[in-house]
């Protein structure tokens, strides 16, 4: 078997022993497909599981949100946060606790990687605001877990992984690129697997996958797939974590198709250096 097999394998196999996610998200999930539910159905599902109900109290009274006064409930969470985000927050968290415990070797610094992620989740949401975008959980959530692959890689082919970290310092070749051509697919697949063995809805699934390829995606999640992908290399510039990229992609065709003024993305990389302590915050409540 290749090591492409056996990543493919490792992800895809039901049987192989990568994290199964609690509960709570497949409930969360639920509810963030069915548009009849309320705010009162979201706080039930989170109440009931206290780990995840304590981490989103703390993140809603952290420096993150910046908020005034004291958010002492679940509901006023969802009503100050906003129920979109709080599902995206949520189910970010329970991913994070999955693989917390796992990733505890060297090959990629996990704090840098998971302080790119959260950064790459706020320039998300960011980037939806200013192009007049819905803000929804699934652009947070994306950005979020968008390098889910490069934890895989890292947790479960340390050594084969850490030789492709060497080669992309030397040869200065964006990961994605060669990962493709070491491993014969890339972390970018491995996430988009990952999630569907998850059964994450599409409008999570196909962003992530075509992060680094987004004129590939299916027209339905291109936008959000453009996003990511812009938001993956601001985090990038404004030197927010590190993912274990030494080269800055260029995304010049994506910016203008998401019609962004190259104004905006200066402010925008201005705006998130600004924010490093708050995104570091945020990484401090959910670990
Ligand atoms: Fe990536
Ligand atoms: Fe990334």
């Amino acid at each position: 078997m290749d090591i492409q097999e056996k990543i493919e394998n490792l992800v895809r196999d039901k049987r192989t022993q990568i994290p199964t996610l609690p509960v709570v998200v497949n409930n969360i999930l639920q509810v963030a497909g069915d548009e009849s539910t309320s705010a009162k159905d979201l706080a039930d599902i989170i109440i009931r599981d206290q780990a995840i109900a304590n981490k989103t109290l703390k993140l809603a009274n952290s420096s993150y949100y910046g908020f005034s006064s004291k958010v002492d409930s679940i509901p006023r969470a969802i009503a100050v946060i906003g129920f979109n985000e709080v599902i995206g927050l949520t189910i970010g968290m329970s991913v994070f606790s999955a693989f917390n415990q796992k990733a505890s070797n060297n090959t990629l610094d996990m704090r840098s990687l998971w302080i790119h992620a959260i950064g790459c989740g706020t320039a998300a949401k960011e980037i939806s605001k200013r192009t007049g975008s819905n803000v929804t959980e699934q652009i947070f959530l994306a950005g979020l877990l968008h390098d889910m692959g490069k934890v895989i890689l890292s947790v479960y082919f340390p050594e084969e992984y850490k030789t492709v970290l060497e080669e992309v310092k030397q040869s200065q070749t964006p990961l994605f690129r060669k990962e493709k051509e070491m491993l014969g697919l890339d972390h970018a697949l491995l996430s988009g697997f990952l999630m569907e063995r998850w059964n994450f809805p599409d409008s999570l699934l196909l962003p992530t996958r075509f992060h680094h390829s987004s004129t590939a995606c299916p027209l339905e999640y291109q936008r959000d797939a453009m996003i990511i992908e812009v938001a993956d290399c601001l985090c990038q510039r404004a030197e927010i974590g590190n993912s274990g990229n030494p080269v800055i992609v260029n995304v010049g065709n994506t910016v203008k198709e998401l019609k962004i003024t190259h104004s905006t993305i200066e402010t925008l990389v201005k705006e998130l250096k600004k924010q490093l302590s708050e995104i570091e915050a945020f990484f401090e409540v959910i670990t």
